[in-house]
């Protein structure tokens, strides 16, 4: 085993903690990135972009399929699986090689291998990398992994999770889906395009429940109109795997699929890093916790991404991630979490940022909404786009941007405007007042906030 000193150790490269590297070397700060497999984490190798790959498959065969509503015959289309997921495979690869550049352009030095405390100032890094790392701060970033139930744990052949299911090698015929959440949903949109017949079944009595009423009604109502089938309410006990099928015993019966997904959620990560030699502990659910500079109750130790359990998102990681490089290199910045967009690739896309209209009037204030329906945009009619809304929660003392939502074309991209809306404390009068390009999706928030300040252009005035 080899010895060195490094100013700030990470360890885990996805993110949370490749920002956090790049950063803290911005910084001026000699710094160690410990990573066991690849670069990037979950977000580049088995969840964000892999998916958005997929999924960007899927949306591009959604509108061959609707070529003839736009006066282009279409005489034949086959999918060829095995393209679709080495394109996937390349995007990947490709952007870990991105990492590695940044990496080293910013003289981090990687190490490879797993990492586990010493004390509170000394890591040990096991094979191949075989150090020792003593280090002034520590950041840990080592994230989340799926959910796996007892009742009926993955086999990772016929039983998925998450990353075993972008393994695959074929589309599954029938392909049950555990969890009606955001890796739930996204995946049956896939599929279900894809040709699958798509089975959600959820626990609880609505889908997407974390997302409020109005986006898990909406979503029931457009994912079931599409023909996925959805069993609220439902149990599973068990699920028996065979060679070519799974049988799920429900509830209310059972039914058999060629493959079952699991997504039930997912947990922090922090096995083998041998938490105690530190003086750390997690809570109840497996959290590292951390005040709003990202550090752990041990000083010097800090905690970024999932494994603080403030939102799964790559995201907040990231935002985390200079946080707590900061804090690491003597700073003094907090995090903040008021305007975190988020985003669910279904299709149509679903994204929010800041209250919901019950969350806003839970803390007190008194509301003014407004809601613009895609059929009302230009731009949304001439691209054929018109489901779905976007809609503004505002104070109605104030005029303060609480809070937005919107479904369909394009939602992922425009969630930014409020985001930075929100961030900055921009009233919806200075939304009113910009002059927003025509046609583009992005008119749907100037008109949202003339309906929320009760002057429309393209909607009639409400009823007095
Ligand atoms: P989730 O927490 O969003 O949804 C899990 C769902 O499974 C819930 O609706 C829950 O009621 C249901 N459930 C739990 N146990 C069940 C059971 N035994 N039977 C039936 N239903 C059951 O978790 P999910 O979808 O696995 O995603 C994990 C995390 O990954 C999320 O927190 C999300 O933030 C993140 N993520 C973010 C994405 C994005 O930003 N686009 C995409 C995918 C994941």
């Amino acid at each position: 085993m080899t010895e060195k000193r490094y100013d700030i150790a990470i360890i885990g490269a996805g993110p949370g903690g490749y920002v956090a590297a790049i950063k803290a070397a911005q910084l001026g700060k000699f710094v160690a990135l410990i990573e066991k497999d690849h670069l990037g984490g979950t977000c580049l190798n088995v969840g964000c972009i892999p998916t958005k790959t997929l999924i960007s498959s899927g949306n591009l065969l959604h509108q061959i399929k609707r070529a003839q509503e736009f006066g282009i015959q279409v005489k034949e289309t086959s999918i060829n699986y095995a393209m679709m997921t080495k394109r996937k495979d390349d995007v990947i690869s490709t952007m870990r090689k991105g990492i590695d550049t940044l990496i080293k352009a910013n003289k981090i030095d990687l190490y490879q291998g797993h990492a586990e405390f010493e004390s509170p100032n000394t890591l040990k890094v096991l094979s191949p990398a075989n150090t020792y790392i003593h280090a002034e701060k520590i950041i840990l970033a080592t994230g989340s992994i799926p959910f796996d139930v007892k009742a009926f744990p993955c086999d990772h052949v016929r039983i998925l999770d998450s990353t075993s299911l972008l393994n695959l090698q074929e589309i599954p015929k029938q392909l049950a889906i555990i969890g009606g959440g955001y890796i739930g949903c996204e995946f049956a949109c896939l599929f279900h395009e894809l040709g699958s017949q798509v089975t959600i079944i959820e626990a609880l009595p609505s889908i997407l429940s974390t997302q409020g009423p109005l986006i898990s009604e909406f979503m029931t109502s457009t994912l079931t109109k599409r023909g996925i089938s959805i069993q609220t309410s439902t149990k599973v006990n068990g699920i028996k795997a065979s060679k070519k099928d799974v049988e799920i015993s429900l509830s209310s019966g059972s039914i058999k699929a060629d493959y079952a997904l699991v997504a039930v959620g997912r947990k922090p990560f922090s096995e083998g890093l041998k938490l105690e030699k530190a003086g750390l502990k997690t809570d109840e659910k497996g959290f590292i916790p951390v005040n709003r500079f990202m550090e752990t109750p041990v000083k010097g130790i800090f905690a970024i991404g999932d494994l603080t359990g403030k939102a799964m998102l790559a995201h907040v990681a990231s935002h985390q991630g200079i946080v707590a490089a900061i804090n690491a290199a003597g700073g003094e910045e907090e995090a903040h979490y008021e305007a975190v967009p988020a985003v669910i690739f279904t299709t149509p896309e679903v994204a929010t940022v800041g209250l919901s209209e019950e969350e806003a009037k839970a803390k007190g204030f008194k509301t003014t909404v407004g809601r613009i329906p895609f059929s009302a945009i230009g731009k949304a009619q001439a691209a054929s786009e018109t489901e779905g809304f976007a809609q503004i929660i505002g104070d109605r003392k104030t005029g303060q941007i609480l809070g937005a939502i919107v479904i369909g074309h394009e939602a992922s991209n425009l969630i930014a405007e409020m985001a930075l809306a929100i961030e900055n404390e921009i009233p919806l009068e200075c939304v009113l007042q910009t002059i927003h390009a025509h046609p583009t999706m992005a008119e749907s928030w100037h008109e949202a906030a003339a309906v929320a300040l009760n002057m429309p252009i393209h909607l009639p005035p409400r009823k007095k």
